[in-house]
């Protein structure tokens, strides 16, 4: 079975837990993208979206989907998202399309976070095949790019990529990251980084697996 159909099955299961009348948090990436495609399909039944990236919020509209501000709500019943990396503990890399401040900023408006992945995103350690995005402030790019080498990584600039924030990304390859709440706190904590990927500190309360057998729901 190819990743589209897995991603699909994962993001059309997902549906089940929207609830009337309320206002969904939409992350981004394709897996989302399938979830937005599903949305549209019982739009009537919702009154909208807070949406964590500029393409999400066009592909929403798209959808007919009324697309609100997270400034306009005080908290959301659920977020959907997708994920590089996710472990057991439902602790995940995310940032793959650098949408990683506006996805953190909208997970934590929501009461369940539910991540939905194709099975290859599934790991034991967080950094085994994925690089860790780190959202930086263009001017400290390099004095942040040398503080991810003295932690262990091996950061590459990510050649043309502007976020919707007009930050820049490093991606840190060679993390394996043993403590992922230490460490998104540590990297929290490093002038210049806006946000790190590293979702740990609030992980997914639901995981949506697409898989060969069926979508399985893991709580
Ligand atoms: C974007 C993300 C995405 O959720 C993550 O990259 C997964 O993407 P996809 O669903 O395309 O595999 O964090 O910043």
């Amino acid at each position: 079975m190819d990743q589209l159909t897995m991603k699909k099955m994962a993001a059309n299961a997902a549906l089940q837990y929207v609830k009337a009348d309320t206002i969904v948090g939409v992350g981004s990436g394709s897996t989302v993208n399938c979830f937005i495609e599903a949305l549209g399909t019982i739009k009537h039944k919702i009154k909208g979206a807070v949406a964590a990236s500029k393409n999400s919020e066009t592909l929403l509209r798209e959808q007919g989907i009324e697309v609100f501000s997270a400034n306009d709500v005080s908290g959301l019943d659920i977020y959907v998202d997708g994920a590089d990396e996710i472990t057991p503990h439902k602790m995940m890399i995310k940032g793959g399309g650098a949408a990683l401040t506006r996805e953190k900023i909208v997970a934590a408006l929501a009461k369940t976070f539910i991540c939905i992945v194709d099975k290859s995103k599934q790991v034991e350690v967080l950094g085994s095949t994925f690089p860790l995005p780190v959202e930086v402030i263009p001017m400290a790019r390099s004095q942040v790019a040398r503080k991810l080498v003295t932690l262990g990584g091996s950061p590459e600039y990510r050649e043309g990529v502007v976020t919707d924030n007009g930050n820049i990304i490093l991606d840190v390859h060679n993390f394996k990251i043993i403590n992922p709440v230490e460490m998104e706190k540590e990297l929290n904590n490093v002038a210049g980084v806006v946000t790190n990927g590293i979702f740990a500190l609030r992980p997914a309360d639901i995981v949506i697996v697409g898989s060969p057998d069926g979508a399985q729901i893991l709580k």
